[in-house]
């Protein structure tokens, strides 16, 4: 992979969605209807089951390429249930969601949990995907920055200097409720990261920052055009493969 992804940077995130039969039918759909474009990245987030399926579907779509929704720090050990970055890796999956909110506040992972993640993921030589993103009470009490300082810095603390990542801002409010950032919000969040990226000694620039939450066929143009938004991330409307084919066609 050449250091500076093409951007945009599309991606879905299926949650716990599809099947690895349900994964190819789609890929096969989507494939379809996206023909391959070297002025962009695609990446899809499939069930670590629907992996192999998805990455088997994919082969010769250099375009395209996949990751997990999570793993264990660990490479390997008892730890019923989990999945480690070099399994990840062997598998021939490149990114790792780290710190998605969901992880966070359904499963109660920590800001330093995801900086082991993050690290772990570097390690093997995987990028990781740090999602961060404040909860509406926190916006309202005026914390947005300080959040994500704090989610940032517990995960860019751990990792190597270097390393290859990308960032996505997902604000909590808006992630499966059908109300997105404004372009306007989004564009202040990612310019805010962006700088915290520089100040932390990275080349900033470099770095990809997703914008996700609520991101439909309908509004991907406006946020893709956002001041310092390199791509989407997206949920719900990553899961059809013709609407996620309009939002992976949006933008320059
Ligand atoms: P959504 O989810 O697009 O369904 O809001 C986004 C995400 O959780 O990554």
């Amino acid at each position: 992979m050449s250091e500076r992804l093409p951007r945009p940077v599309i991606a879905g995130n299926w949650k716990m969605f599809k099947s690895p039969g349900e994964a190819r039918t789609f890929i096969s759909a989507f494939t379809r209807v996206h023909a391959p474009r070297h002025d962009r990245t695609v990446i899809f987030f499939p069930p670590a089951l629907a992996v192999s399926a998805a990455i088997d579907a994919l082969a010769g779509r250099t375009d395209i390429a996949v990751g997990v929704q999570n793993i264990h720090w660990e490479k390997e050990g008892a730890f019923t249930g989990e999945i480690s970055a070099p399994m990840v890796a062997a598998a021939g999956a490149r990114y790792v969601l780290c710190g998605h909110s969901e992880r966070r506040h359904i499963f109660g992972e920590t800001d330093e949990q995801v900086g082991r993640k993050a690290a772990a993921a570097a390690a093997a030589g995987l990028v990781p995907v740090i999602c961060v993103g404040e909860k509406l009470e926190e916006r309202r009490a005026g914390q947005l920055e300080d959040v994500l300082v704090r989610q940032l810095g517990a995960a860019l603390g751990p990792l190597p200097a270097g390393a290859r990542l990308a960032v996505a801002y997902e604000p909590v409010w808006a992630i499966g409720t059908g109300v997105n950032a404004t372009p306007e919000d989004a564009a202040a969040a990612h310019g805010f990261l962006r700088a915290r990226l520089a100040a932390a000694g990275t080349r900033a620039a470099r770095i990809p920052i997703l914008y996700g939450g609520s991101v439909k066929p309908d509004n991907a143009a406006a946020l893709l055009a956002a001041g310092d938004v390199d791509g989407l991330l997206v949920g719900g409307a990553s899961l059809d493969p013709e609407g996620f084919a309009r939002i992976a066609a949006a933008g320059a």
